[in-house]
């Protein structure tokens, strides 16, 4: 297949995934279907749905959005609360949202809108200007203590957040630990992303070998956010429609390589300047684990100086998230392994002369 005859890139690295591309989740999807349909009833819930960097918290939420409308007949509004620092900017960010959302029932949202509509300053080019002082006035009466209401408004409040954003919310206001039911989002399983592969490829008509398939998985190491880079790189190697091993290998080393420039390159790096810093990451690259190492192992082949320095690295390195302490006592393991690799390839190209 040429490359000016490919179809979309099924792969949304960056992005939530589209819902024809979602894949697994069923727990976590039963649990947030019941308390939508408490909502339905009538009855308020708060989820809390955490889980770490690019796990796929945005996408579940999303994705639940869309389900809740189309089978209860809710109104989902997704509001980006990034760069809010006062209660005064999440009033504005959630009015702005509430007016700007796409509905799936225009009727309803009509309404919400008109209720909304005292609160609109002017017109602008790309939206509207909130009135400020209205929404002042009116606030802190609609939003006290709706859940204690006879007939509360059914609210359905979905925040997505790392776990540390939650105990930084808990200890700001000790109530919100009771609050929110807590949907925690762990990594995928062989069988999810094997699932989200195929649908992706065969959406575009190109089939996985089995080989391939084993790599893509393994690289992927359960990541949704990696899954999609790996896989958007090996959609644009492929030639013939069947990805095989040799496509699968050069899509993970390219995507290992923009991983690296971005992550490793510019957080890691920089922020570990010292000569011995980075000659103890190149001889831990080129050590024989997959992920987890010991500390006393990585030791053996460190000179003294580096060997000083050794722990200072490993401190540094779990504090930049690339890497974890293990169960056992002095076991580290690598948070992803692309990142892994990539320290690898870095290492192995070092040593080649040019
Ligand atoms: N269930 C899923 N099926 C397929 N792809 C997914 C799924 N969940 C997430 N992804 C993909 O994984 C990547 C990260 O997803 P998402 O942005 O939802 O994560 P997040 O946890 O909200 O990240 P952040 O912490 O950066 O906000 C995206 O490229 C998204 O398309
Ligand atoms: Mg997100």
């Amino acid at each position: 297949m040429n490359v000016s005859m490919k179809g979309i890139s099924p792969f949304y690295p960056g992005q939530p995934v589209p819902v024809d591309f979602f894949v697994g989740r069923q727990k976590e999807i039963d649990k947030i279907v019941r308390a939508v349909r408490q909502v339905e009833l009538g009855k308020p819930q708060a989820i809390f749905l955490t889980g770490e960097y690019g796990i796929g918290k945005s996408s579940l939420a999303g994705f639940m959005r869309f389900y809740a409308e189309k089978e209860n007949h809710l109104l989902g509004i997704h509001v980006l609360l990034g760069g809010a620092v006062s209660l005064e900017d999440l009033a504005i960010k959630t009015v702005e949202a509430v007016l700007k959302t796409p509905a799936y029932d225009p009727t309803l949202i009509d309404k919400v809108r008109n209720v909304l509509s005292k609160y609109v300053g002017k017109q602008e080019l790309f939206g509207v200007q909130i009135n400020l002082e209205a929404l002042k006035v009116d606030g802190p009466n609609i939003s006290d203590e709706n859940a204690l209401c006879a007939k509360p408004l059914p609210l359905m409040l979905m925040l997505c957040g790392v776990e540390e954003r939650r105990r930084e919310m808990i200890q700001h206001h000790q109530p919100v630990e009771r609050i929110f039911d807590i949907v925690e989002i762990n990594p995928m399983n062989e069988s999810e992303m094997r699932d989200f592969f195929n649908k992706a490829f065969q959406s575009q008509n190109i089939s996985v070998n089995e080989e391939a398939m084993h790599l893509l998985c393994h690289y992927s190491a359960g990541f949704p956010k990696i899954m999609h880079i790996v896989g958007d790189a090996v959609f644009w190697i492929d030639q013939d429609g069947i990805i095989d091993k040799d496509d699968a290998l050069k899509g993970i080393v390219l995507a290992a390589e923009d991983i690296g420039r971005k992550f490793v390159d510019q957080q890691v790096l920089k922020a570990l300047r010292s000569k011995d810093y980075h000659s103890i990451m190149e001889k831990m690259g080129k050590s024989p684990f997959d992920l987890s190492f010991q500390k006393t192992a990585l030791e053996k082949g460190l000179s003294d100086s580096e060997k000083k320095k050794c722990n200072n690295f490993l401190q540094r390195m779990k504090k930049l998230k690339v890497l974890r302490s293990g169960d056992v006592q002095g076991e580290y393991i690598f948070n992803s392994r692309l990142v892994r690799l990539y320290i690898l390839l870095n290492a192995i190209k070092k040593d080649t002369p040019k």
